[in-house]
């Protein structure tokens, strides 16, 4: 009769069956680690334990083991004990292959990141330290659905001061990430009767199918120097911009524009959604704040933990009119109801102690620095290039010579470790105006910022002056 055992220290189940038992061991130890079950160094129990556990001799549990050791499931060291041996794995997993080639990726210059190297653990563990300390034990229960009160608080207070936003907190409803916010946006949208979403030429493609998937029909707007060309809105209901900082042009939404789409807004009652993700950084253009202070009541202003501290954190808030409140939260609670609520009072301290305004001011020095050093080292290298849309943000548009294309140049990239993107990539439906990467200056580590941008030097440098 099949007996079901638990190892000893590893959580693992062994399946013994039949009557030979060292045979029955040998083989569910043997699928225990060629399926994965049981990972490459994982040290296994003792053989008195493990005979203990499966009420077998000590000596039938050696014996499986060496027999596994000889063929190379297993390995055992002088003072180590037993582990599954490294790749005795039968068949490599997907994970495994895709760890493989990041590996080979050394440098990353693709858009999209912050330097995550620069993430401030311990002053975001001595946050959570003091935040829990003092938090009451209701914040830890399912709480209100628009996010915990102490963050909305400080939330309204902190956009209010630093991107000149109008609302208060109870306005404002904490979601993961810019990527939420617009799913449920888009979904309160539709579930009142709009069809139809302009959105700019430019972003991630995420955003586009995000809309899509929603039922919504996309209006698309041209991008050229002044930001999304907002005079073509023409039937939408709503209209999606990055005016801070166009992604990926990098380019500021014009003020004529800023006025004309809040005018649309005001006059027909579409609604604006605002993507301001990385509106924190600008290093030397005037400061612009949001464009949900000329018109409040019709616009959602969306922000993102993901570029000041990780996007792994996955935080962002909407500050949305009230009457798109109520919409917004029925959705939301068939999403999640509710978010990490320690993750939430972190970042209620975090702002509260002016940690985050001093941790946003360190990245900002950084990245203009770097910002600088790249474009002086383009400038070394390719004199003829053209950098844009870096009076803000974390990445810049470079033009590639003539003659070049953007897959030459980003497989280029790849033979020497480097990975980069092209404007394509960010294309709505892959149209791209002229051949450009979009450069993440903020995405290496600081101490490998130097040689991704030589390494994208060298690229550049070797490309023949006219092309192909
Ligand atoms: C245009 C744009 N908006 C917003 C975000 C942030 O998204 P999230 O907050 O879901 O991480 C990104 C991240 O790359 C982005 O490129």
């Amino acid at each position: 009769m099949p007996q079901t055992w638990a190892i000893a220290g590893v959580d693992l189940h062994l399946d013994l069956t039949g009557t030979r038992r060292r045979a029955a061991l040998e083989s569910a130890l043997r699928e225990a680690v060629s399926s994965g079950r049981l990972a490459p160094d994982t040290r296994l129990p003792s053989t008195r334990a493990l005979a203990v556990d499966l009420g077998l001799a000590r000596n039938t549990v050696a014996e499986a083991y060496s027999q596994l050791v000889a063929e190379g499931w297993l390995s055992a060291e002088v003072g180590a004990g037993t582990r599954v041996a490294p790749r005795a794995t039968a068949q490599s997993s997907p994970s495994a292959a895709s760890e493989e080639s990041a590996a080979r990726v050394r440098y990353d210059l693709r858009p999209g990141s912050p330097d995550l190297s620069s993430f401030p653990r311990s002053r975001w563990s001595a946050a959570v330290r003091r935040a829990l300390a003092v938090a009451p034990d209701e914040a830890l229960g399912y709480s209100d659905p628009r996010g915990l009160p102490q963050l909305r608080r400080e939330l309204a207070g902190y956009l209010a001061r630093a991107r000149g936003v109008r609302t208060h907190a109870d306005q404002l409803i904490v979601c993961s990430g810019f990527g939420q916010a617009l799913w449920l946006i888009c979904q309160a949208l539709c579930g009142r009767g709009a069809r139809r979403l302009a959105v700019e030429q430019y972003l991630p493609q995420r955003t586009y199918a995000t809309a899509r998937a929603s039922g919504l029909a996309l209006t698309v707007l041209a991008v050229d120097g002044h930001g999304g060309d907002v005079g073509q809105l023409g039937s939408s209901d709503a209209v999606l911009l990055t005016p801070a900082h166009q992604f990926p042009f990098g380019v500021s939404l014009a003020a004529e524009r800023r006025a004309h789409v809040a005018q649309w807004a005001q006059d027909t009652g579409g609604l604006v959604i605002e993507d301001d993700y990385d509106g924190e950084f600008r290093y030397d253009r005037h400061p612009l704040g949001a464009l949900q202070a000329l018109a409040p009541q019709r616009t959602v202003y969306v922000g993102t933990a993901s570029k000041t501290l990780a996007p792994g954190l996955r935080l962002g808030w909407l500050a949305a009119p009230a009457d798109l409140i109520d919409p917004v939260l029925s959705i939301k609670a068939i999403a999640d109801r509710n978010l990490n609520a320690v993750e939430q009072l972190t970042l209620a301290e975090f702002i509260r102690s002016g940690e985050y305004d001093r941790h946003v001011r360190r990245c900002r020095l950084m990245y203009r620095r770097r910002r600088d050093r790249l474009v002086a080292a383009l400038g070394a290298v390719r004199p003829a290039v053209k950098t844009s849309g870096i009076a803000a943000g974390l990445h810049a548009l470079v033009q590639l010579p003539a003659g070049h294309c953007e897959d030459e140049v980003v497989a280029l990239a790849a033979q020497r470790g480097l990975a980069i993107e092209g404007l394509r990539a960010y294309a709505h439906r892959a149209a791209s105006p002229f051949p450009a990467l979009v450069v993440g200056y903020g995405t290496p580590p600081e101490h490998a910022f130097n040689r991704a941008v030589e390494r994208l030097c060298e690229v550049l440098g070797s490309l023949g002056a006219s092309g192909r």
